[in-house]
């Protein structure tokens, strides 16, 4: 007679082509072999997956980065969720450091789309579970799904960098006010003061003005905090507002380097000191400098991939918040 079976304790990991080196640091942490799968498009770019393994009952994990080419990455996530579901995996957890389209996550214009609560409704609807990130853009995104979502937060990874080097006289700045939040538990755990950018938008275009410096910056170290860096021009101007108010020099971290074109162009001819960067978002080559520090969260995702495996506080990991 058929009986039921329950949930087979066993954890896999997948990837698709977006950032296979952090799923593998990842599974270097859980010290477990990465899921064997292909992925890949036909001739005329439909997206193909196979699991060549059994997943039947298992509790699996799809890493799977929102980075360029978006789009494709974002596909590749679903199709690969679906084919999970139909091979009967018992647990889907869609593992995605960097939440794709998580900049629309709200109609502030007539007539726009919230492309963000689209993208947790196709992977609700594609087979996800549970959705494990990092530093949503605006943490309000996990109300757009019904699934359990954890967010994790590099503030502990960029904050740890910068307490060690132990810059004198050190200010953190928000890079604009809609990040004044998360740059003041950023200032309390360095013990530093803060300081805000006014920046404003122009438009849906990418250029960006940034206003004056509220705060006192003056013969100070300053750092930028921000949750991404695009093409750059918010950190630059920012770095231009901070030097001409007064501060000696200027570093910035981010959680998400996007570094769209011009990013690397702007940052190598700005007088920054360092950019300090977590790996949600793989860097080509051509795109680290010098002066780029990445640091890895793979330790930090492992650990939540076994506390949610196993059934722990995920929580606990941050014990005073993001
Ligand atoms: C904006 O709200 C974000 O926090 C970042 O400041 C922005 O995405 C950076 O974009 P860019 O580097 O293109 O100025």
């Amino acid at each position: 007679m058929y009986q039921e079976v329950g949930l087979v304790d066993e954890l896999k990991v997948f990837t698709g082509n977006a950032h296979p080196v952090l799923a593998e640091a990842i599974c270097g942490y859980l010290k477990i072999p990465l899921g064997q799968l292909d992925v890949f498009q036909f001739s005329n770019e439909n997206i193909f997956v196979r699991i060549l393994e059994n997943v039947r009952q298992r509790d699996v994990f799809v890493v799977q980065t929102g980075s360029s080419p978006v789009n494709q990455n974002l596909m590749e996530l679903l199709i690969m969720i679906d084919a999970m579901k139909r091979a009967s995996a018992a647990r889907i957890t869609a593992v995605i450091p960097y939440y794709p389209y998580s900049r629309t996550d709200k109609k502030d214009q007539p007539r726009v789309p919230i492309t963000a609560r689209l993208v947790a409704d196709l992977l609700t609807v594609a087979g996800a579970n549970r959705v494990l990130t990092v530093d949503l853009h605006a943490g309000q995104i996990q109300g757009f799904f019904n699934i359990p979502v954890d967010e994790l937060s590099a503030i502990y990874l960029l904050s740890d960098y910068f307490r060690k080097k132990a810059l004198p006289n050190l200010v953190v700045v928000a890079a604009d006010p809609g990040t004044a939040k998360r740059a003041r538990n950023f200032a309390d755990r360095l013990h530093a003061p803060l300081a805000i950018i006014e920046k404003r938008r122009i438009g849906n275009t990418q250029k960006t003005e940034a206003y004056n410096v509220i705060g006192d910056v003056r013969d100070m170290s300053a750092l930028i905090v921000d949750d991404e860096i695009d093409t750059g021009s918010t950190i630059v101007e920012a770095v231009s507002a901070l030097k001409k108010a007064g501060a000696i020099e200027v570093y910035a971290c981010c959680t998400h380097p996007v570094f769209s074109d011009p990013a690397i162009q702007r940052l190598a001819a700005s007088p920054l000191k360092e950019v300090v960067v977590t790996d949600t978002i793989p860097l080509s080559e051509k795109k680290r400098l010098d002066k780029i520090t990445v640091l890895s969260l793979s330790p930090l995702l492992g650990e939540a991939i076994h506390r949610i495996h196993t059934g722990s506080s995920v929580g606990e990991l941050f014990p005073n918040g993001g």
